[in-house]
């Protein structure tokens, strides 16, 4: 691993993205580590949650390399986005709660990235933005459907038309980011995040977010089955008796993920 670094203490995985002298651009290496660690962390137990974040003041991720696009193939072109895609993919749908930690640049395959975390936290001196039609092309790495999910259609589509990045504040106001932060205040706020979620019921949380990602690709009343199904399978869970007997016996419930 020479540009992602990973730290777990608490069950918390830290993955930070390093390539400062290119703003943590995206090349080919730096997304095949990310799928190794995402991979990895998926199936490693000891893994609660995810943050992810880019290495100094500047940058979380200042897109995907631009160097390397005088090179592409149509055919080339097509597989980079499908291998960005599904790296996102698994991040997204590894049944564990991420949080972007955005600390600067988030734009186009940086923005994305933030985008398939279950939440993000961008620093006050945080920018986001899709500026891919200033390079002749749109955004690859499922930013053209991430983006209106998470902010609506018009807004998504400024954003995309324009190319223009905005402020932290700006993001916080449309719902792209979940809560703007001094620098400093970044990454504990993000360990607090974490942490809160995982003194709950680690099922309960995985079946949510299996619930909303998988339940808002579906027509609604699928959707509703869907969650009746999860919600189901909640009540076979040793956690849920925990989680209801520790509230009406007035104690804290004890979780083991079973
Ligand atoms: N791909 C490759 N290299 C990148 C990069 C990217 N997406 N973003 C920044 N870099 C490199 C720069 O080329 C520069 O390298 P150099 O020192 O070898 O010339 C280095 O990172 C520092 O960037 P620089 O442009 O000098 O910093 P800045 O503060 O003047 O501007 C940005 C910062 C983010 C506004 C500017 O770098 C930028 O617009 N980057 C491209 C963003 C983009 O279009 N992303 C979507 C790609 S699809």
């Amino acid at each position: 691993m020479s540009f992602v670094l990973t730290e777990l203490s608490d069950r918390i995985l830290t993955v930070t993205l390093q390539r400062p002298e290119k703003l943590n651009a995206l090349n080919a290496e730096v997304v095949e580590e990310l799928r190794r660690v995402f991979h990895e962390a998926k199936a490693n137990p000891e893994v609660g949650a995810l943050i992810l974040t880019g290495t100094g003041e500047k940058a979380f991720v200042a897109g995907a390399d631009i160097s390397g696009f005088p090179a592409l193939t149509p055919v080339a072109a097509r597989d980079f986005a499908r291998k960005g895609q599904a790296v996102f993919d698994l991040l997204e749908t590894m049944g564990k709660p991420s949080i972007a930690a955005v600390n600067g640049f988030a734009l186009g395959g940086g923005c994305e990235l933030a985008m398939a975390c279950s939440m993000r936290v961008a620093s006050r001196t945080a920018r986001f933005g899709q500026p891919e039609v200033a390079l002749g092309l749109i955004p690859g790495y499922a930013g053209t459907q991430r983006l209106p999910r998470l902010v609506g259609k018009g807004r998504a589509l400024e954003l995309i038309l324009t190319g223009d990045p905005i402020p932290a504040e700006e993001a916080l106001r449309i719902g792209l980011v979940n809560r703007v932060v001094e620098p400093a205040e970044l990454l504990p706020t993000c360990r607090a995040l974490a942490s809160k979620i995982l003194g709950k019921a680690p099922l309960a949380v995985r079946y949510a977010l299996e619930a909303v990602n998988h339940g808002l690709e579906l027509p609604f009343d699928e959707a509703e089955l869907h969650e009746a199904a999860l919600f189901g399978l909640c009540v076979a869970t040793n956690d849920m008796k925990e989680g209801v007997a520790a509230f009406l016996e007035k104690r804290p419930a004890k979780f083991t993920g079973e």
